[in-house]
Parts: structure tokens; sequence; C-alpha cells
């Protein structure tokens, strides 16, 4: 059992369930980045994505994994790269493929499925993005979808992480409700030991809001640069 988001509440079900409904994948845009705050969210987020694929040559391949309704993947587009979006829920992916139709992109790739189990040979991208899904699994989940992402992954993978203070963390066990308001909000700590068990090298972060938010654009690399044969 995993949780996911829901507005403001986290809410325990299985994960991608919410995401599945079609009237949640319609209004997910306007409930997360409409209003101030969100647009500034949005804005300094995409902008770390942006940073965080700074050197990565246009036109390599990248695999959005929990593509959503196709934002990142349309970030992907407009800077030149050959973005598949992926992502579970065939909702939201309808909503990606509007986006992207809307916007001239009438090659992307959408493919739906289990970020768990991506049916893609190893090393069939240069690099996948990630954002948005981590901070809603458990310890083994996580390292799960970061050891598959490296499988298909190249050269880089950058993902989000719900990065959080220790103290923040404790704090939301005493008051019962998580930072970040994310099932698994992630400790320094817990997120090394995530690298450690992927097999990943961090080797640059950017913070979406430093002090305000726990959002965190990870660079990893593989430390084992040969391509990872098992699915
Ligand atoms: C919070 S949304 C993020 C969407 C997008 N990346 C963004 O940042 O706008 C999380 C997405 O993860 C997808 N998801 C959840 N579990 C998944 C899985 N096991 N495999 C693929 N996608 C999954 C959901 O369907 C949902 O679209």
């Amino acid at each position: 059992m995993a949780s996911v988001e829901r507005g403001n509440e986290v809410v325990g079900q299985r994960l991608g369930d919410y995401w599945r409904v079609p009237a949640a994948a319609q209004q997910y845009d306007r409930r997360r980045f409409s209003g101030l705050k969100g647009r500034l969210y949005r804005w300094l987020e995409e902008s770390a994505i942006q940073q965080a694929l700074s050197g990565l040559p246009p036109g390599s391949a990248v695999l959005d994994a929990a593509c959503g309704t196709g934002r990142v993947t349309a970030l992907l587009r407009r800077q030149g790269f050959r973005p598949t979006g992926y992502d579970i829920s065939a909702a939201m992916i309808a909503v990606a493929r509007e986006r992207v139709t809307s916007l001239g992109y009438d090659d992307v790739p959408l493919v739906a499925g289990d970020v768990q189990h991506l049916p893609y040979p190893a090393g069939s991208f240069d690099a996948a993005t990630c954002v948005g899904l981590l901070m809603h699994l458990d310890t083994d989940a996580r390292v799960g979808v970061l050891r598959q992402l490296a499988r298909v992954a190249r050269e880089r993978l950058v993902v989000q992480y719900g990065r959080v203070q220790a103290f923040d963390r404790a704090r939301g066990v005493v008051i019962g409700w998580p930072p970040g308001r994310v099932r698994y909000p992630v400790t320094e700590a817990a997120l090394r030991m995530d690298l450690e068990r992927s097999g990943l090298t961090e080797r640059a972060r950017f913070w979406v809001l430093r002090g305000f938010s726990s959002s965190v654009i990870l660079v990893l690399t593989r430390r084992d640069p040969a391509p990872l044969a098992t699915n």
C-alpha cells in the first residue's frame, strides 16, 4: 500500500490509483499550478530541471518517467531533446497528449506503463527524468525505480526528491502530518542510502527554493558506467 497526494491531503491507497481517475487528471495542472504560489513553484522547479539538464546535447533521447500531464515532457521537447513520456495513468497521458499536440509537437511518444517495470532495453535513452514520483514511494520502491531508470539511461538521471531535515521528519511523526505533505519525506541519510543501493552517484543538486521547500532536483550517474543488462 502506498499513498498519493490529493489537494492538501495524503491518502492511503495503491500508488497511481488517484491519478487514473479522468477528473483528477483533467484538474491536475489547475489544482497544482494555478495561483501565484503554484505558478512560482512551477517556474522555480522547471528552472532547476533545466539547470540539471545543462550539458546534455540537443537531440538526446530522454525518458520522462511518471510524466503525468506532460509538463516536463513538453519542457524537454522545447529544450531540443527527444522526450518519451511514460506514465501508469492513461488519463494523465490523455491530458499530456492534448498538451503536446496543442504545442505543435506531434513527434512525442507517450506510453502507458509502470515505471517499476520499464519495457525498454538497457541503455535505450541518453537520460531519464523523474519528477513528482519518488516522494510517494517507500525506500524499496524508490530504489527499484532508480535502478530501472539507471538501467535504461546511459548518461544521467534527473530526479526530484522531497528532502527534509531529520528534525522535521521527527516532528511530522509527533504531529501526525509528514513534512512536505508527502508520505515518505526523505532525510539526507536516507537519500544517501537510496543512491548507495541503486549504484548511483550524485553529480549535482539544485534546490527549488532552499530553506522553504523540501523539493530538490538531483543529477545522478551510475557508479559502474557499463550498461546494466538485467531488467
Ligand atoms: C505528481 S504527478 C507528477 C507528474 C509530472 N512528472 C509533473 O511533475 O508534472 C505523479 C505521476 O506519477 C504517475 N505514477 C504513479 N505511479 C507510477 C508508476 N508506478 N509508474 C509510472 N507512473 C506512475 C502518476 O500517474 C502521476 O501522473
